[in-house]
């Protein structure tokens, strides 16, 4: 196999700009393999017709889903809301045939292979607090009061759980069951919209919003399940980190006012491996 196993996330395909930036997104090879880290779009429509023109163009195509797909938005007329929606967005992946984090996890034997290519699910829990907020109240006060509150709070349903942390460590549970049970002898792409540790964080302009970029459960999955590379997004701030000797790539687009800063036609798909 001659292709690169790459990776981008944060399309936001609703915006008319982000939409001329992904209709250019090509493979470099025909081997190539796609990580589409979450934020493809709201709308359940939409996020079926840019993965599945991602999976006529790429070889392989696999997803994570972000805080977007799982928004129940007021204009969709798919009202499915939480765990059903996340459901539903697994099922129209299999249906195009988009691997998806509820799927058997692929090996990639391409160029820096082999490595067990793992599409996490796994949200957040509000632990990514500010300096003297102690509990999530305390952290969602301030965040109320700084006026930095995510969406999320409105369109981020977590039914049938309690709560968007009780889904998170109910994912945290049911991902370390199959993480556990990978070869060991393989290492790992881990990929997630959210990064999985903290760090990446601290560069945000707005820190309250951290409490919604992850969660203090998945500190070390880098180490304890071999990752080479951890492929995230969420944050809108594209760049490669090291955290403990682990390539961290932050592959996000991001907003066109954000993007139309730094490049007039951004090319925003990184090589992983
Ligand atoms: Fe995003
Ligand atoms: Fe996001």
């Amino acid at each position: 196999m001659t292709g690169s196993l790459l990776a981008v996330s944060d399309l936001h395909v609703s915006h008319a700009e982000n939409r001329r930036v992904f209709d250019r997104l090509r493979p470099t090879s025909p081997d190539d393999w796609l990580i589409v880290a979450g934020d493809v779009a709201e709308m359940f429509a939409e996020v079926e017709k840019a993965l599945r023109g991602l999976r006529d163009r790429f070889r392989r195509v696999i997803w994570a889903p972000g805080n977007h797909e799982l928004w129940t938005h007021p204009d969709d007329p798919v009202r499915l809301r939480g765990e059903q929606r996340y459901q539903a967005l697994v099922r129209m992946c299999r249906d195009i045939g988009v691997l998806t984090p509820e799927d058997e996890y692929p090996v990639w034997r391409g160029a820096g292979g082999p490595v067990t290519v793992v599409p996490l699910f796994q949200l957040y829990d509000y632990s990514f607090r500010v300096p003297g907020a102690h509990t999530k109240e305390e952290a969602l006060r301030r965040a109320y009061e700084a006026g930095v509150v995510c969406t999320d709070e409105m369109l981020l349903h977590p039914d049938p759980y309690p709560s968007r942390e009780e889904w998170c460590w109910d994912r945290i549970r049911k991902t370390e069951r199959r993480l556990d049970a990978l070869d060991p002898t393989l290492p790992t792409v881990l990929v997630s919209h959210w990064p999985l540790v903290r760090r990446p964080t601290d560069v945000l302009w707005f820190p309250d919003f951290a409490q919604w970029c992850g969660t203090e459960r998945t500190a070390d999955w880098h180490t304890r399940y071999r990752a080479v590379v951890a492929v995230y997004g969420h944050l809108h701030i594209p760049r490669t980190t090291e955290y403990d000797g682990v390539r961290f790539e932050e592959v996000s687009l991001g907003y066109p006012r954000e993007w139309s800063r730094r490049a007039a036609e951004p090319d925003p798909i990184r090589r992983i491996l």
